[in-house]
């Protein structure tokens, strides 16, 4: 049993499932299309989780992908923790020794690992679909360009909301090290005058100058116009479309997706050509 990666509860198990729906669902739409298809898993984890109870092991997306009734041309597994990426190794060997030879388990950070597989495949003959779960902030924005440039990424982003809300602290007192992840999150310090303002309190006696000006919904729309006009393109989705998921689910693999949060579940429209 993997003692490597716990629960997370039953978001997990949503998370997994929407996932899972839509690999079969993006190769099934694609599958007469001439060009390889890839599947990068840029925090792969172990292949299992273990309920919080220790008695239940269930599987992890890595596994997930490899169990899908259709297949991917090559799998991509990128996973920091050398223990997990050795458990996730063993799991490939054990699990599916006939599709061992098209998964490529890379130990590192999912950033550098990232870039370097964007610059080593012709993406002229190759489409991907790129799932990022990391556990905060750990997608540096200029990741994001990077993929952004191939046009040929379908990225799945679980974006770290809560992880940036609790960093935007309201008095705005926020350390250094605070202040350049959360520039290297979001691409650039707009944010600082997004969310902040002069603190109209202020006095004589306080070092207090600005104060947080943003609602949680205001830093998600932001997050939003940020991944719609810079990362994919002109056509802000607004609300929250989490109930529209199932009416898309057909045209996924032509959407972008980004989750924010738990629940929160937004589409983005995919900067790839056109395919019908
Ligand atoms: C939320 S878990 C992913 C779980 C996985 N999707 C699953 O279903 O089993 C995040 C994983 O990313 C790994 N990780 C953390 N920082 C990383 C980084 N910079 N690059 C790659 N992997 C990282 C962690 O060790 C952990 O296994």
């Amino acid at each position: 049993m993997s003692e490597l990666q716990q629960f997370g509860g039953d978001w997990t198990i949503e998370k997994l499932d929407i996932l899972t729906g839509y690999l079969d669902a993006y190769l099934t739409a694609l599958k007469n299309f001439h060009f390889k298809k890839i599947y990068i898993d840029a925090f792969a984890g172990t292949g299992s989780i273990t309920t919080r109870d220790g008695q239940r092991e269930i599987a992890g997306s890595a596994r997930l992908a490899l169990l899908a009734d259709n297949h991917f041309d090559q799998y991509y597994f990128i996973e920091k923790d050398k223990k997990k990426a050795a458990q996730l190794q063993q799991m490939v060997n054990v699990e599916f020794p006939k599709l061992s030879k098209c998964v490529h388990i890379k130990q590192g950070d999912a950033n550098t690992e990232l870039t370097s597989i964007c610059s080593a495949i012709d993406w002229r003959f190759n489409r991907a679909l790129l799932f990022l779960d990391p556990y905060a902030t750990e997608v540096s924005w200029t990741t994001l360009e990077t993929i952004a440039k191939t046009e040929s990424f379908d990225v799945w982003y679980l974006f770290p909301f809560s992880a940036l809300n609790r960093m935007l602290r309201r008095d705005g007192h926020m350390e250094q090290s605070w202040i350049d992840c959360i520039n290297r999150l979001l691409g650039d310090s707009n944010w600082m005058d997004e969310f902040y303002k002069e603190d109209p309190q202020i006095d004589l006696f306080s070092d207090n100058k600005i104060i947080k000006d943003a609602s949680s919904k205001d830093i998600e729309q932001y997050i939003l116009r940020r991944l719609w006009f810079d990362y994919t393109n002109p056509f802000f989705p607004g609300d929250n479309l989490i109930h529209d998921f199932q009416k898309f689910f057909p045209l996924g693999f032509l959407l972008t997706v980004a989750v924010l949060d738990v629940c929160k579940c937004f589409l983005l429209h995919c900067p790839a050509p056109p395919l019908f």
